[in-house]
């Protein structure tokens, strides 16, 4: 299963890539808005930060007025993923943009159909949003399992990345149910690798082995 980051903060980005967990990053225009930066500088920051692919999302309305955002944005570094939204016009850029070789993430996802539909378009990537469902009193988590056995019933080259994540338990659930990608906030990175038994046995074997006087 691969890991990417979901945040445009290029402190987190750079101290999570120092784990060695971190395969890709995804942003979205809200996560840009809030580092104060210029769309631009950011995303190149992060494609110098991590060799994996970063998701860069279009803004326009329009398909054509998208795929010149999508190229434009694909221009800036080869690691660059599109991401397009799931709506009509979306799906136009988003089968350009891949006719064109251009990778593109089609993100807002919330229903398996939307999925199928976009993986017929040629996205490379689906974005599932699981939190935003559980936000609104459904199981968000469900339509993962749903959105990989579509693909695997008709061989879509797609990816599942899981996007909206909030808590370990839907990585958890996300990984049971073979999605191959989660995108992950820096908080949520850091919480899986934490257990008080992990801490308390590391604890007491330093103990006991600095009762022995030894040096390795
Ligand atoms: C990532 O691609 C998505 O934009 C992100 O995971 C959305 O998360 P949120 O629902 O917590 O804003």
């Amino acid at each position: 299963m691969k890991f990417f980051i979901d945040t445009a903060d290029i402190n987190e980005i750079r101290e999570a890539a120092t784990w060695g967990l971190v395969d890709g990053v995804t942003t979205n225009p809200s996560l840009i808005a809030k580092t104060g930066r210029f769309y631009a500088d950011v995303l190149r920051e992060i494609c110098e930060a991590v060799d994996g692919p970063v998701s860069a999302e279009v803004v326009a309305s329009e398909a054509a007025a998208m795929l010149e955002e999508g190229e434009r944005l694909a221009r800036l570094h080869r690691n660059i993923v599109v991401k397009c939204p799931m709506v009509v016009e979306g799906l136009k850029a988003t089968r350009a943009l891949s006719n064109r070789g251009v990778k593109v993430n089609v993100t807002l996802v919330f229903s398996p159909l939307q999925g199928l539909a976009a993986a017929k378009c040629g996205a490379t990537y689906l974005s599932p949003f699981v939190g935003r469902l559980d936000d609104i009193g459904h199981d968000g988590i469900a339509m993962v399992g749903q959105l990989v056995q579509i693909l695997r019933n008709y061989s879509y080259p797609a990816q599942v990345l899981v996007a909206s994540i909030r808590t370990p338990t839907h990585l958890l659930r996300a990984a049971e149910m073979g999605a191959h990608v989660a995108t992950l906030p820096f908080g949520v990175m850091k919480q899986i690798l934490h257990h008080p038994l992990t801490d308390a046995g590391l604890e007491k074997f330093l103990a006991d082995w600095r009762a022995t006087r030894q040096k390795i």
